[in-house]
């Protein structure tokens, strides 16, 4: 167990602030830091009325980690981290962000400010004029399973959304295998409510229990990012179709994705052996045996992403199911993932 009082003495231990730690996603991050043998948090802020101690917000850090948490000061943070983690809405992280770039410092934006390459596209999107276009452009989408090398040299990593993170490792293998035709894919997302944020759920708790519904149907946020992503790995441009909905749990995705086979007659191999290929030095990737498919239970808790495939020769349609944990590897676990690869840790450092 790790107590942390300052000054720290600890010199060989990597010096982590995190933003908006009073968050679903910063809650995460300082149970996952706790239990990481390189790291010591140095820093807690969040758009808080007035200084408290993190283990008065949260019991759970009770004798565990004495931190104060208070609004951001950055001079602060600068002078007392090496990587600070952002686990702020969208519009803030692009304010902190340039700051502590300038100063040396190592970023791993869990918002969506540095996702999107094209700022025309996040300001349809988010709504908002994009402020930061410099760093946009050195940021590196963090997702291990397919930018490893760029993510160890990266001062800037745009920690991928929630859904994207399943959507993405569920259908690349296919585009890489160029199978399926990219006009065609049809994405039905079910998250548990954390995905909108703490302050999100707050405002529609009466709505959640014993409920399911659809929002924001082919305009989510997420579906850009999935189209981006997936088109670096196709022919042409990729343009999904997104349907997400909300259930009734507090955390964990499943995606079910319809894909049609370009071409019907053509002879599909064994998918589930494609992509076990594909995966098969992937720490945190579990391609399910055939005719198993994911259960949330099996993944929430988990950095763990399943897959399971079903294919349809004779309809010419591929079904790709895909479940994890919107604040693990779906935010917070990818987020420790990719500072594991940035500073040499084993990459499931923390992590199992
Ligand atoms: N939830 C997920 O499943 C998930 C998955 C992937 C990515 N993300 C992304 O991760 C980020 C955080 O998500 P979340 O679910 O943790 O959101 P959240 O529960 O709403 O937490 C947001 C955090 O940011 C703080 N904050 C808000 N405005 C601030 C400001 N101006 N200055 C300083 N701190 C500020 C909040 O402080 P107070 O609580 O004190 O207001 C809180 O600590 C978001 O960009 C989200 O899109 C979330």
């Amino acid at each position: 167990m790790k107590f942390h009082k300052l000054p720290i003495t600890e010199k060989n231990m990597l010096n982590v602030g995190i933003v908006g730690a009073t968050g679903y996603a910063g809650e995460e991050l300082i149970a996952i830091l706790l239990r990481h043998p390189g790291v010591l948090i140095t820093s807690l802020s969040a758009q808080i009325d007035k200084p408290r101690k993190i283990s008065e917000i949260f019991s759970q850090f009770k004798n565990k980690l004495n931190l104060i948490c208070a609004l951001p000061d950055k001079s602060e943070i600068i002078l007392k981290c090496d990587l600070v983690f952002l686990a702020l809405p969208h519009t803030v992280s692009m304010e902190i962000a340039p700051k502590l770039l300038g100063a040396g410092k190592k970023v791993i934006d869990l918002s969506a400010d540095y996702r999107l390459k094209d700022t025309k596209v996040y300001e349809r999107f988010y709504k908002t004029r994009h402020k930061d276009k410099a760093h946009l452009r050195e940021a590196v989408y963090g997702l291990p399973e397919l930018y490893r090398v760029k993510i160890k040299k990266a001062r800037l990593i745009a920690n991928p959304g929630c859904y994207p993170t399943g959507a993405i490792l569920g259908i690349v293998p296919l585009l890489v295998a160029n199978i399926i035709d990219v006009d065609s894919i049809f994405i039905d997302a079910k998250s548990g409510f954390s995905g909108a944020g703490r302050e999100a759920v707050a405002r529609q708790e009466k709505e959640i229990l014993n409920n399911l519904w659809a929002y924001k149907v082919n305009i989510h946020q997420h579906m850009p990012e999935i189209d981006q992503e997936l088109s670096k790995f196709a022919d042409g441009k990729v343009s999904v179709t997104f349907v997400p909905h909300i259930l009734p749990l507090k955390r964990g995705i499943l995606e079910t994705i319809y894909l049609k086979i370009q071409n019907p007659k053509s002879k599909i191999q064994n998918l589930i052996d494609l992509y076990r290929k594909f995966y098969k030095k992937e720490p945190f990737v579990r391609i399910l045996d055939e005719g198993s498919f994911p259960q949330l239970k099996n993944v929430v808790g988990t950095n763990f992403c399943e897959i399971g495939i079903h294919a349809d020769a004779k309809k010419g349609v591929i079904i790709v199911i895909a479940a994890l944990d919107n604040l693990l590897k779906g935010a917070s676990g990818e987020a420790v993932q990719n500072l594991n690869i940035m500073y040499g840790f084993p990459e499931y450092t923390a992590l199992v």
